[in-house]
């Protein structure tokens, strides 16, 4: 248990790889604060992860991470429950194969995979800051490879297509995360970046019956499972071998070459200004 008295927050906690991680950082004696949406999968997931492994010191806060009035009130309800974040793993996200926007105005993926990390992030930032040895962790994806950000069209507005959009929306966390660990450098903290491999989870089932079954097909063929698929974020979360690591793009616990622009310096301190004007 050598990590009893540390904090971490998991967004993405009640499915898939979030949930798989928060088990098993609740195995090493983590204190969770688990970020869900729904009130009934937050009551069985606390339930089960809490009879797996028999850590009391772990709850749930409710939220539409595609809100942005919804991340302000959970950054507050979290900073009021936990006077140090020694961990933050921003892993909820999700694919929309057709076009919405969120009921602030947002397109859903990049309002729920990119903003909302860039969020949660700045609001907890001083907490996080003033815990030594602190780590963001930011689940991205291998999907951010072949693409590119066009800034006068971040959102898709016009003509919409959903894998372009996901695969923009991990590009902008690979970015984030780099323009991030800059920022942070004299201080103790630490900010990574992740792909955690293609994961036999319910990603993608929140679209059409077609969609849903084309991926089943690709997850029964190539997946792998949700244990394999939760341990880089728990590596990067948890790991003496990381302390001190910044800046970096992990698969398989190992740290890997991102993409090309993922490292124009000069596209990641634009993501991160026209991030904050969205926010504003
Ligand atoms: N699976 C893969 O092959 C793969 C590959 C590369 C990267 N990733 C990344 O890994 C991360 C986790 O994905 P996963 O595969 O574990 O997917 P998952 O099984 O669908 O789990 C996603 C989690 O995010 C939560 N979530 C979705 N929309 C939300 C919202 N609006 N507000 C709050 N929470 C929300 C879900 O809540 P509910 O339980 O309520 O649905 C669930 O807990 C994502 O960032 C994804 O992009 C996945």
């Amino acid at each position: 248990m050598t990590h009893q008295n540390k904090v971490c927050i998991i967004s993405g906690a009640t499915d898939g790889i979030g949930k798989e991680a928060a088990v098993n950082l609740a195995e090493m004696g983590f204190t969770l604060g688990l970020v869900g949406r729904n009130p009934k999968k937050i009551d069985s997931t606390l339930s089960e992860i809490q009879t797996k492994t028999d850590n009391e010191n772990i709850k749930f806060f409710q939220a539409d991470l595609s809100i942005i009035s919804e991340v302000q009130r959970l950054a507050d309800e979290i900073q009021s429950t936990y006077d140090k974040i020694n961990v933050l793993l921003n892993n909820a996200g999700a694919y929309f194969s057709d076009f919405g926007k969120t009921v602030e105005g947002f397109e859903n993926t990049f309002a729920l995979n990119h903003l909302s990390y860039f969020q949660l992030t700045d609001l907890l930032l001083d907490s996080i800051k003033s815990t030594p040895n602190s780590r963001i962790v930011n689940v991205a994806s291998d999907a951010h490879f072949g693409t590119n950000l066009n800034f006068d069209k971040l959102q898709g507005f016009d003509g919409y297509r959903g894998w372009p959009a996901y695969c923009k929306s991990k590009l902008c966390n690979v970015m984030f995360t780099y323009e991030l660990a800059r920022r942070l450098k004299g201080c103790q903290t630490t900010a990574n970046c992740l792909h955690p491999g293609f994961v036999n989870t319910n990603f993608g089932n929140n679209n059409k019956t077609s969609v849903r079954m084309s991926l089943s097909a690709a997850k029964a063929v190539g997946a792998i499972n949700v244990k394999k698929g939760a341990l880089t974020s728990i590596y990067l979360a948890s790991s003496d071998e990381v302390e001190g690591i910044s800046g970096k793009y992990f698969s398989k616990c190992k740290s890997k070459q991102s993409s090309k622009q993922s490292n124009v310096i000069k596209d990641q301190q634009r993501l991160w200004s026209v991030s904050e004007e969205f926010l504003s």
